[in-house]
């Protein structure tokens, strides 16, 4: 009988071995924050599909980043949600001076001169009809082009408060160029651009809709979303998106996306986040809740998973349960 020469369990024989030859690690510097901030004071409100996720008021917003900051975690993501009188079907809100996003994002900065703030540009906090972009009323259709004049005063917005990157997850044609453009000649071409390039119709963002009340009053986001069955339409994306100027491009939700994840990869030079999605985040904590599935290891998997497929950057709402377990097995990585 002939023995095996090749004896692959000599590589994953110990937690030594198996540390050695480990190709995927992760670090609390990899992750981006996601807050949800809510106008008022001293609110803490949990989510009710994100158990163990909340919306705070602005005073409150600052102790949680303070427990970011403490694990390791050195960039966020705001979303902000608006009351209904700030919604009308031309997000002229998005753009206010003084709306709860632009004084969040002088708040926080103020507190924390060095985390790195991101900012979400989509017009559905500030729609009447919950969609990312102006309404035709008549045609039911979602209009592109006067979206990205409404885009680019939002997000000159942001980085005037001092916002050092904008994220826009709308979809629109042309808005990363608009926005690049606008940056170019208003001073501000040192801000960054994260483009959601691929971001997906999908039907894991339901938690978040509850989280912001945003979630769209007619129809869907699918005449402007990526359709699920479609791959190469992502690269076609991220190619335009580098090319208008974005500086990191985005794979929205993550998990049941891995696939894009490493075609972008593959296509782009550019660094490749993955946006593990409220969905992802309610899945997880439902089975954990249930005792389906150990809470801690999932989450782990669920994060080397993403960053294994390709991905430099990851925003996720464990953010700080993840990193609080890096730094106690790592203190000193
Ligand atoms: C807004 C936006 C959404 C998410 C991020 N930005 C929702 C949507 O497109 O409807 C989803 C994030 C999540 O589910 O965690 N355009």
């Amino acid at each position: 009988m002939a023995f095996p020469n090749q004896r692959k369990r000599i590589n994953r024989a110990s937690n030594q071995i198996r540390n050695l030859v480990a190709e995927t690690t992760l670090h609390p510097h990899d992750f981006v924050a996601p807050l949800f901030i809510e106008d008022g004071e001293n609110i803490k409100s949990e989510i009710p599909s994100m158990p163990g996720y909340f919306r705070y008021s602005l005073d409150l917003i600052i102790y949680e980043i303070q427990e970011l900051v403490d694990v390791g975690v050195q960039s966020v993501l705001i979303f902000v949600k608006e009351g209904d009188d700030k919604k009308d079907n031309t997000g002229a809100y998005a753009a206010h001076p003084g709306g709860l996003m632009q004084q969040s994002i002088r708040a926080i900065k103020a507190a924390f001169p060095e985390l790195l703030v991101m900012t979400d540009v989509a017009l559905d906090p500030y729609s009447s009809y919950g969609h990312d972009g102006i309404v035709d009323i008549e045609k039911g259709e979602i209009v592109n082009d006067a979206t990205l004049l409404a885009l680019v005063k939002m997000a000159l917005s942001h980085v005037e408060a001092g916002a050092d990157w904008v994220a826009p997850s709308d979809m629109m044609d042309g808005r990363i160029g608009a926005i690049r453009d606008a940056f170019n000649l208003n001073g501000y071409s040192h801000k960054g651009i994260l483009a959601y390039s691929a971001k997906y119709a999908s039907a894991l963002y339901g938690p978040f809709r509850d989280a912001l009340d945003s979630a769209p009053g007619f129809g869907d986001k699918k005449t402007y979303q990526i359709d699920p069955r479609n791959r190469k339409e992502s690269v076609d994306e991220a190619y335009l998106d580098e090319a208008e100027g974005a500086d990191m491009l985005m794979v929205k939700p993550g998990s049941f996306y891995l696939d894009i994840v490493r075609d972008l990869s593959h296509s782009s030079n550019l660094p490749v986040a993955v946006y593990q999605v409220s969905g992802e985040y309610a899945m997880i904590k439902s089975a954990a809740a249930q005792g389906w599935l150990n809470e801690h290891d999932i989450m782990m998997e669920s994060l080397i998973a993403v960053k294994r497929a390709g991905a430099t950057v990851i925003l996720t709402y464990f953010a700080k349960e993840a990193s609080k377990h890096l730094i106690k097995n790592y203190p000193n990585s």
